[in-house]
């Protein structure tokens, strides 16, 4: 049977659902990826008057897949763990701001801005601190909080000078400096660390208060008495490590609250955990809450604004730290972007997708009303592609690469011209990505999917509407069996 069936449409209607469908495309894949037409991030964040963050920790800021995307895309850089106490002064008095050092230069060199992160907090804190006598507390935390201060002085945008200072029920955690000096060691690391650097915003930073509860409660008490008080506390820190689905629906009004106490009110670790293994349609939620978030900075005009925890998938502490759980970033384990860098860019203004990216979804079929899809979700090289009913499955979960690559499996796989056919009739197959042209496609205004190498359309053999019906390479006719539509 021939695979181009021509549709027994007349002409004009098949000529209007050409138009229709080149239309709906344009409209949802304005991204034109390949031209890299869409602005970075970065852009998209200062048009706003905002800034959009990521966290680079150990090796990440020796890898240049990271740092060029990181340089391209954001415009705010917090070191991951660099200028915490335990890197700083694992000893008492002996300082080591190499780390930090290093993070500081790489945003300098990229017109980036620091977040400096953190400087008193329960954990990473080396044992010494532990051990010293209560009545000498208070003196090595500002020896501590002055030095590092005065090291970064002039090259730090923002510092979480307290962080995680609160339990679930509002009361004040116990830790060293609390044991020490109660709740007056809030306002004495504040106070000291504006002495250092007069210029510098000081943060309270903590998790579990984006939306209003009794730790956000507690907080909140806490800021208007320090401000009664003509302490420099300069803004708040929400940092957002979000379960999917569960960004809080007062997170809006509770940033309003504290903007409204002349505060300024980030969102400083942003990343939105999934438990594996993660469903196509829990990333289309991961880019609902991305949305969400980026919203409510909007919204807010003492919202200076957001950063991801990590760059890309791959580098984030979660799946660590929260077994089962992982994927919880904008950027995939091959730093390719997700729906929720899409919806980030959506949300900033931008056309959604370019800068690297793209965008990411289904591909539906529009001849057959089904989606293009891995059958049986196989990972194995070679399988051929067909299409079925649209199930939202990672199997049909596709996401065009600034490269022009299709990808499926977060990146794992991509979609290849069996054996680099160039003749009608080759097989669409799976096979993993190796940047050949056999695995580039340009996603066409008028509804076709093209191989770069061959020139052909992508087709469902026989212009068929059954669930697995194949789906292969063929001369490009214009016919409902090679329209698609994508995301
Ligand atoms: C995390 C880092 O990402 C990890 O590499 C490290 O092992 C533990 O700390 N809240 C914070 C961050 O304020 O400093 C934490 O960072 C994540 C939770």
């Amino acid at each position: 049977m021939p695979p181009c069936v021509r549709s027994l449409r007349p002409r004009r209607s098949r000529l209007t659902a050409v138009l229709a469908v080149a239309a709906a495309t344009v409209l949802s894949f304005v991204a034109a990826p390949l031209a890299h037409a869409a602005s970075p991030l970065r852009s998209l964040a200062e048009a706003k008057s905002k800034y959009i963050g990521t966290e680079l920790t150990g090796n990440m800021v020796y890898n240049s897949t990271i740092t060029s995307l990181a340089g391209a895309q954001f415009d705010m850089v917090t070191p991951g763990n660099e200028m915490k106490w335990d890197t700083t002064e694992p000893s008492n008095g002996n300082y080591n701001f190499g780390p930090g050092d290093t993070i500081v230069s790489f945003a300098q060199s990229h017109n980036m801005r620091v977040r400096g992160h953190n400087l008193v907090w329960h954990s990473q804190l080396p044992g010494w601190v532990n051990g010293v006598p209560r009545n000498q507390v208070q003196g090595v935390m500002e020896a501590h909080i002055t030095t590092e201060v005065n090291h970064y002085k002039g090259k730090i945008y923002a510092w979480d000078v307290i962080n995680e200072p609160f339990n679930e029920d509002g009361s004040l955690r116990a830790d060293a400096f609390y044991n020490a000096m109660g709740s007056g060691y809030l306002a004495d690391a504040i106070r000291t660390a504006h002495n250092a650097d007069p210029n510098a915003k000081l943060y309270i930073n903590d998790y579990n208060i984006e939306g209003e509860n009794a730790k956000s409660n507690a907080l909140y008490s806490l800021a208007q008495s320090m401000l009664a008080q003509g302490v420099p506390l300069g803004g708040i820190g929400l940092e957002g490590h979000f379960i999917l689905g569960q960004v809080p629906s007062s997170m809006l009004a509770n940033m309003q609250r504290f903007a409204a106490l002349g505060l300024d009110v980030a969102v400083t670790e942003l990343d939105d955990r999934i438990q594996q293994p993660a469903s196509g349609s829990s990333f289309q939620q991961q880019a609902n809450d991305y949305a969400t978030v980026i919203n409510d900075c909007l919204a807010v005009t003492r919202c200076p604004g957001v950063s991801q925890w990590g760059v890309g998938d791959a580098d984030s502490w979660v799946p660590g730290t929260f077994p089962g759980w992982g994927t919880p970033t904008m950027y995939d384990n091959n730093y390719q972007p997700k729906p929720a860098y899409n919806a980030t860019a959506t949300a900033l203004g931008g056309s959604g997708g370019g800068g690297g990216g793209t965008g990411a979804g289904p591909l539906h079929a529009v001849g057959a009303g089904k989606c293009l899809d891995v059958p049986n979700s196989s990972t194995t090289a070679g399988t051929q592609l067909d299409v079925r009913a649209c199930s939202g499955g990672a199997n049909q979960t596709f996401t065009l690469t600034s490269s022009g690559q299709l990808t499926v499996y977060s990146g794992a796989d991509c979609l290849d011209a069996n054996g680099r056919g160039t003749t009608a009739g080759t097989k669409v197959i799976i096979w993993s990505c190796n940047g050949q042209a056999n695995q580039q496609w340009n996603i066409n205004a008028d509804g076709t999917v093209t191989g770069v190498q061959s020139g052909l359309c992508l087709d469902v053999t026989g212009a068929s509407t059954a669930d697995g019906a194949l789906v292969q390479l063929w001369t490009c006719s214009g016919a409902s069996n090679q329209h698609w539509t994508f995301g």
